[in-house]
């Protein structure tokens, strides 16, 4: 209120306070779209050097292995044997370090976020950045872990009601669909997680869809109550799965070296080691429930009344869980267990 001669005193010193404020403000703000203006044409002239570079170093490659193939000195001479291989050595390592410094440059997304988000930037430029979104993803996962858990527990034990079978399998085809979308944007900054696992909630979606559209019957009935329990069964993997892969990340970031681990995360891996030791018994099972729903689903195609085409999809995409899961599970114990052992060998 502008009503006394000191109100209004005071009202003119803090809106001169305001407007030197907002001076600074204008200035910090302007100095930040200069930055930014300068951030970018550093990304653009970092992007194209590497690029560049990769060019290069796929010539060098294909030059040295010709040389190899062809020069007798190359194939015979020792010293130009170890100088060949130390380069090729370095090639790799050098292929690495550009991906782990693309992992922070904008790039176009891939097919799949290009149509699901259009070409909009999905780098996050910091590590604390992409720890908080890692962790944001997990936080996603263990909620919608607990509401899956408690809405099939609903369908098994209280209600069975297949509008409500709808809903639930609506839900994990939203479910499975935002894991995959999040799970690009993951990668693209620079995740490790393995192509499989993306598939498989692509396979997953897939399969919920197809349940969702599976008409209540006399076969839908027969699958219902074993299709709840492998939900059930598998919110509860999803729980102690999340209790680990969270304890790795937060391990991880208490290092501070992710992706380069060396003699002093000893302490990481051995927790690492419990954890996947506990994990996999409890993973294995879920595995081998994927194959027993695979084949309980294959012996109700061969029932005379079996008109239904969702049986023998379903039947198949458990097929595949079942087979992929295995493998790639198997794979990455096998990884870890080699990378151990070259761990202990350089102690
Ligand atoms: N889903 C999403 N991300 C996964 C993942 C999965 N199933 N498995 C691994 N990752 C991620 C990790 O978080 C890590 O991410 P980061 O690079 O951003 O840190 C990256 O992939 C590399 O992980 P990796 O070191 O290969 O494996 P891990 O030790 O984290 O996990 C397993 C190994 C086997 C425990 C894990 O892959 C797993 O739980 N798989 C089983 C999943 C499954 O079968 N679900 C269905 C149950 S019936």
């Amino acid at each position: 209120m502008l009503s006394s001669p000191t109100g209004y005193t005071e009202c003119l010193r803090e809106w001169e306070d305001f407007e030197k404020n907002y001076q600074q403000i204008q200035d910090s703000h302007r100095l930040y779209k200069q930055k930014l203006e300068e951030v970018t044409k550093l990304q653009a002239s970092c992007s194209s050097a590497i690029a560049r570079q990769r060019k290069k170093l796929k010539e060098l490659t294909a030059s040295l292995k010709g040389c190899k193939d062809n020069h007798p000195m190359a194939k015979f001479n020792p010293e130009y044997v170890d100088a060949i291989a130390e380069m090729e050595d370095s090639i790799k390592d050098r292929a690495d370090a550009f991906s782990e410094m693309e992992a922070f440059l904008p790039k176009k997304n891939g097919l799949y976020l290009a149509l699901v988000l259009g070409n909009v930037n999905v780098i996050l430029l910091n590590k604390q950045s992409k720890f908080a979104y890692k962790d944001e993803y997990e936080k996603f996962k263990l909620v919608f872990t607990v509401l899956l858990f408690v809405f099939s527990f609903t369908c098994r034990f209280v209600f069975s009601s297949r509008v409500l079978d709808a809903m639930f399998n609506f839900l994990l085809v939203w479910y499975y669909c935002t894991l995959t979308i999040r799970e690009s944007v993951l990668i693209s900054n620079g995740s490790r997680i393995k192509g499989w696992w993306v598939f498989h909630h692509y396979v997953s979606t897939f399969q919920s869809g197809v349940m969702l559209t599976w008409p209540d019957g006399a076969l839908y009935q027969m699958f219902r109550n074993q299709f709840l329990t492998y939900c059930l069964y598998q919110s509860f993997i999803q729980f102690l799965q999340y209790y680990y892969q969270s304890g790795c990340l937060y391990r991880l970031r208490a290092l501070g070296e992710k992706h380069n681990m060396d003699i002093t995360v000893e302490g990481f891996q051995s927790w690492m080691w419990r954890g996947l030791t506990f994990l996999l018994p409890f993973l294995f099972f879920g595995h081998f429930l994927q194959l027993y729903n695979s084949i309980t689903l294959f012996q109700m195609v061969q029932l005379p009344e079996c008109k239904e085409w969702q049986v023998v999809m379903c039947g198949c995409s458990y097929m595949v869980l079942f087979m992929g899961n295995v493998l790639t599970t198997l794979g990455v114990v096998y990884q870890k267990y080699m990378n151990n052992q070259d761990k202990a060998k350089t102690l």
